[in-house]
């Protein structure tokens, strides 16, 4: 279901980059819609996070990625990057993203 914000709107999705700006297995963040978001690369798959740990606000585009999880930099909590869920039972917003000719690219809608 599109989002409220996102209807009428054909392509509601922002650029941030071309696929070839991320190796296999990187994080890196970048600014959509004026919100920091991380971008994980798996194989040919890519996922947006919040940038922002819920824990204590920890930059998690400056942690690393482990096995599909994003570990934060200042506490080590783990973030799987499709579900956003924490093996703690907390949570991270995971955000529509796709890829088109070679652009990588983010929406408006979380996905979960
Ligand atoms: S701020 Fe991320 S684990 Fe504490």
């Amino acid at each position: 279901m599109p989002h409220i914000y996102a209807e009428g709107r054909p392509d509601h999705f922002e650029t941030v980059g071309r696929v070839d700006e991320w190796a296999d297995g990187q994080i890196k963040e970048v600014k959509v819609h004026k919100k920091p978001m991380t971008v994980a690369r798996i194989g040919d798959k890519f996922f947006a996070v919040n940038s922002i740990c819920p824990h204590m606000g920890g930059p998690l585009s400056c942690g690393k990625m482990e096995n599909g999880k994003i570990h934060c930099p200042w506490h080590g909590w783990a973030f799987d990057v499709e579900t956003g869920h924490s093996p703690n039972g907390h949570h991270l917003d995971c955000y529509e993203i796709k890829v088109e000719n070679g652009e990588v690219k983010i929406g408006w809608v979380k996905k979960i």
